[in-house]
C-alpha cells in the first residue's frame, strides 16, 4: 500500500466548519490519509459552536478574529499564518472550502509553496463581483490555482469548464451541506435534548407562522440592513406572524438589528444558534428569510420556502427549482414576497417542496474516493 497522504484541511468561519465537518470525519476514518486540521478563527465563538458539536480539535489554531475586522488586515495575518502552518506540516494537499477570506488566502498559501489545492464547493458564480461582495472574487481566485474542484452541481462545474478550466480537473460531488445537514438530524434523533433549546419560543409563539431569520453580508451593511430591519417590523406587526432571528455576531449586523428590532412582542432576537439548533430552527419555521449562503440550500432539502434578501445569487439552483426566490433588499418587496406566501395557500404549496438540488449526503465519500487516486 503506498503511503498515506496528508491532507491538511484549512477553515475559519461558521459555514465552512459546518461544510467541513463531515469531510474530515471521513478522512479521520480512512487510512489512506493523515488528516491534519488547521483554522484561522476568522470567527470566534460561531465557528468553535460547530467545532463542538461535530467533536474535532484542531491541530492549529491561529485565532486570528480581532473585533470588527477590515478585509486587509484580516488577509493579511490570514496568510502569514496559515504559511507557516503550512511549513510547519508540508501536506501533500490543502483542502479549504467556499470562498471566504480564510479560504481565498489558505489557498494562496498552499499555492506560494506549490502545494496542490482540492477545492470544496467550486465553481459558484454570480457573475457579480459585488454581490456576494467579496465572495465572489475569492471564489474565483481559489479557481484560478486549485488542482482539484469539486463542484457541488452541473451548473457549478459548467460555470468552471467555461473558464477553461481542466475538465479532468473539474469534478461534480453534491454540497457538502447536505451531508452536514443529514449527519445533524440523525444525531437529533439519537439526542433530541440538542435541539430541545427552542421549546420556551415554540411554546411563545404556538399558532403563530413562524419566520425563521438570518442576516449578515457585508454588501447589505447600511441602507440594506435598514431596509431589512424595516420589512420585518412590518411583518411582525401582523398578529399571526413571529420572527425568530439568531444575529450574526458581526458589531455592524448587531447596532442595527438590536436597535430596530428590539422590544418587539413577535421578534425574538437571539443569539447565533449550534448547527442542531439552527436546523430545529428551519424544521420549525414556515418561511425561512435569509441572506446566508448555506440556508439557501439546507431550506430546500427541508421543504422550507427561502426567501433570498439578494439581488443575485450563485446558488440559483433553489431558484430554478421554485423553493427559493430572490427578493432583494427592498423592503416593500420583502414584505409583499413574504406575505404573499402567508397569505396564499397555494402560493405556499407551491414553494413548500422538499428536494435537493444541491447534493444527496454523499459529497465527503466522493472527495475522499477523488482525494485518494
Ligand atoms: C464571514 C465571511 C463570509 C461568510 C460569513 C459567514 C469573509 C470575507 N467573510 O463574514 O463570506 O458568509 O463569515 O458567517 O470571509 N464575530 C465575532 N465572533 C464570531 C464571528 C464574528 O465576534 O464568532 C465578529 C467580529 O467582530 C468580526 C466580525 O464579526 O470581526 C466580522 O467577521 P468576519 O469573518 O470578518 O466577517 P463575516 O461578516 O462574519
Ligand atoms: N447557522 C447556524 N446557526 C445560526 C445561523 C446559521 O448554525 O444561528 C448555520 C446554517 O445552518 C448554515 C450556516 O450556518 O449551515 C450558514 O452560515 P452563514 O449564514 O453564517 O454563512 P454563509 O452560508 O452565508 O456563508
Amino acid at each position: 500500500m503506498d503511503a498515506p497522504r496528508k491532507i491538511l484541511t484549512v477553515f475559519g468561519t461558521r459555514p465552512e466548519a459546518i461544510k467541513l465537518f463531515p469531510l474530515i470525519h471521513a478522512l479521520d476514518a480512512d487510512p489512506r490519509f493523515v488528516s491534519r486540521v488547521a483554522v484561522s478563527g476568522q470567527h470566534r465563538g460561531m465557528l468553535d459552536q460547530v467545532l463542538q458539536i461535530a467533536d474535532i480539535t484542531p491541530h492549529h489554531d491561529l485565532a486570528v478574529m480581532q473585533p470588527n475586522q477590515t478585509l486587509d488586515a484580516l488577509t493579511a495575518n490570514l496568510l502569514i499564518g496559515l504559511g507557516k502552518v503550512m511549513d510547519q506540516e508540508r501536506p501533500d494537499w490543502v483542502i479549504v472550502q467556499g470562498d471566504t477570506a480564510t479560504a481565498m488566502a489558505g489557498g494562496l498559501a498552499a499555492y506560494y509553496r506549490q502545494i496542490p489545492v482540492a477545492h470544496v464547493e467550486a465553481g459558484l458564480r454570480s457573475g457579480n463581483i459585488y454581490h456576494p461582495w467579496p465572495e465572489e472574487v475569492n471564489r474565483k481566485i481559489v479557481g484560478s490555482f486549485a488542482a482539484l474542484h469539486f463542484a457541488p452541481t452541473q451548473t457549478a462545474a459548467n460555470a468552471l469548464l467555461r473558464e477553461n478550466v481542466a475538465a479532468d480537473t473539474v469534478h461534480v460531488t453534491g454540497n457538502t451541506v447536505i451531508d452536514a445537514l443529514h449527519w445533524v438530524t440523525d444525531k437529533i434523533k439519537r439526542e433530541p435534548d440538542l435541539a430541545s433549546g427552542l421549546t420556551e419560543l415554540e411554546r411563545r409563539f404556538a399558532g403563530k407562522r413562524i419566520i425563521g431569520m438570518t442576516s449578515h453580508r457585508r454588501e447589505n451593511f447600511g441602507e440594506g440592513l435598514e431596509a431589512i430591519a424595516s420589512a420585518v417590523t412590518r411583518l411582525a406587526a401582523r398578529p399571526d406572524v413571529a420572527v425568530i432571528f439568531p444575529v450574526h455576531l458581526n458589531p455592524n449586523v448587531r447596532a442595527v438589528m438590536n436597535q430596530r428590532l428590539a422590544g418587539f412582542d413577535n421578534i425574538a432576537l437571539i443569539e447565533p444558534l449550534d448547527y442542531p439548533h439552527f436546523a430545529r430552527l428551519i424544521a420549525i419555521s414556515d418561511i425561512m428569510l435569509t441572506d446566508s449562503g448555506g440556508v439557501q440550500e439546507e431550506a430546500p432539502a427541508l421543504g422550507k420556502p427561502v426567501l433570498v434578501m439578494r439581488e443575485t445569487t450563485e446558488r440559483p439552483e433553489g431558484v430554478v427549482a421554485g423553493t427559493a426566490k430572490l427578493v432583494g433588499t427592498d423592503a416593500d418587496t420583502i414584505v409583499a414576497e413574504a406575505e404573499r406566501l402567508l397569505d396564499s395557500a397555494t402560493a405556499y404549496g407551491a414553494m413548500a417542496r422538499a428536494h435537493n438540488p444541491f447534493g444527496d449526503g454523499q459529497a465527503s465519500e466522493r472527495i475522499v474516493n477523488l482525494l485518494a487516486r
